[in-house]
């Protein structure tokens, strides 16, 4: 029997994108999508409204519709929770208890959690950073992070639940527009290049932070969840590497193709964000472990960005 997938937060940069490619293995009706935008506003026709806060609407959906398996991506990113810290930390953590309970009353049987690379502080050391290095998050956002990977490790030690986790490095999409983080640059700037051929950046030109092309991170994270469990040693969350590289060389990849591409820097609040990351990631767990292997580097992702934001843009 399929397993039947529920996904929170389906609209999100993410979520847009995992919904397609869950349902091409487990076919379109076993992927029901939510997230907090009223039923009547979206196409998809396998789509319900579902506000993560409401922890007897989550139960309800999960029975009514025999869900097995949750993605539950709903969240406040970095940048929005540094504005709003306590309905930040609210979103994060109260909504991933409820379905860590719902794995632990067997009401569910696996559930894939994101963290992220904000987990770390500024006293990690900041190049190829380690699976286990220090990390004392100074945002809203890293801090829900890292209490939420505790969480989850505990659920596993303790419970038995099946929960997995990548700490996702700054993801670089062009169908979905990312919404309120600090890596979001490295999005707009491609959008901006396109279409006024010059951008303004809110990080500092030297500003390297650890990256990833989309169609890596939703091939990761089904390739975790697929994973045989007894090879897996992390439950609180895997570090994910993809590529790293500054404001200043993503513009410069930028410029081999719209050569007079222009960049100008102001950074704002984000920057202070960006500087307790790490600048690159160790993931020679995940490489262990389960095999990761990314397919896109700078290059070949910015071509990859550029072609398909043409179309789009155009269309
Ligand atoms: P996003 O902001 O694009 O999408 C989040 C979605 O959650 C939105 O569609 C929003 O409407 C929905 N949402 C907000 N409040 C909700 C509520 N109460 N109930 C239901 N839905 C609600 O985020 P994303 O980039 O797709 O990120 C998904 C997950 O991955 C998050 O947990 C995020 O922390 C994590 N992550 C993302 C990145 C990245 O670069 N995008 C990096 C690291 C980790
Ligand atoms: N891309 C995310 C953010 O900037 C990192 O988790 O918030």
């Amino acid at each position: 029997m399929s397993e039947k997938i529920l996904i929170t937060g389906a609209l999100g940069q993410i979520g847009s994108e995992l919904a397609l490619a869950l349902r091409t293995i487990y076919g379109e009706a076993n992927v029901l999508s939510t997230d907090i935008q009223e039923k009547e506003k979206v196409s998809d026709p396998y789509y319900e409204r579902l506000d993560v806060m409401d922890d007897a609407q989550i139960e309800e959906i999960v029975s009514k519709h025999k869900i097995t398996v949750v993605y539950h991506l709903a969240a406040m990113l970095s940048a929005t929770a540094e504005k709003y810290p306590r309905k930040g930390w609210d979103l994060n953590m109260e909504s991933l208890l409820t379905f860590l309970d719902l794995a632990k009353d067997k009401k569910i049987k696996q559930l894939y959690w994101p963290s992220s690379i904000a987990i770390f502080g500024p006293d990690t050391p900041k190049v190829n950073t380690d699976q286990n290095a220090l990390a004392i998050p100074t945002t809203v956002y890293g801090i829900s992070k890292r209490a939420g990977e505790f969480w989850c490790n505990y659920y596993h030690e303790k419970f038995g639940v099946d929960v997995r986790s990548i700490r996702y490095p700054g993801l670089i999409s062009w169908k979905t527009r990312p919404g309120g983080g600090t890596t979001d640059y490295a999005v707009d700037i491609y959008y901006q290049a396109l279409e006024e051929g010059k951008y303004e950046c809110f990080l500092s030109e030297n500003s390297a932070l650890p990256m990833m092309y989309m169609d890596d991170a939703i091939r990761a994270t089904i390739e975790l969840m697929q994973a045989d469990a007894e090879k897996l040693t992390v439950r609180t969350s895997y570090n994910l590497n993809g590529m790293s590289f500054t404001p200043k060389e993503i513009a410069a990849e930028i410029q081999k193709q719209i050569p007079d591409f222009e960049i100008t820097y102001k950074p704002d609040f984000r920057q202070a964000i960006a500087d307790s990351w790490p600048a690159s990631i160790d993931d020679a767990v995940a490489q262990k472990e389960w095999g990761w292997k990314p397919e896109f580097d700078l290059g070949k992702m910015t071509e990859a960005m550029l072609a398909n934001l043409k179309v789009k843009l155009n269309s």
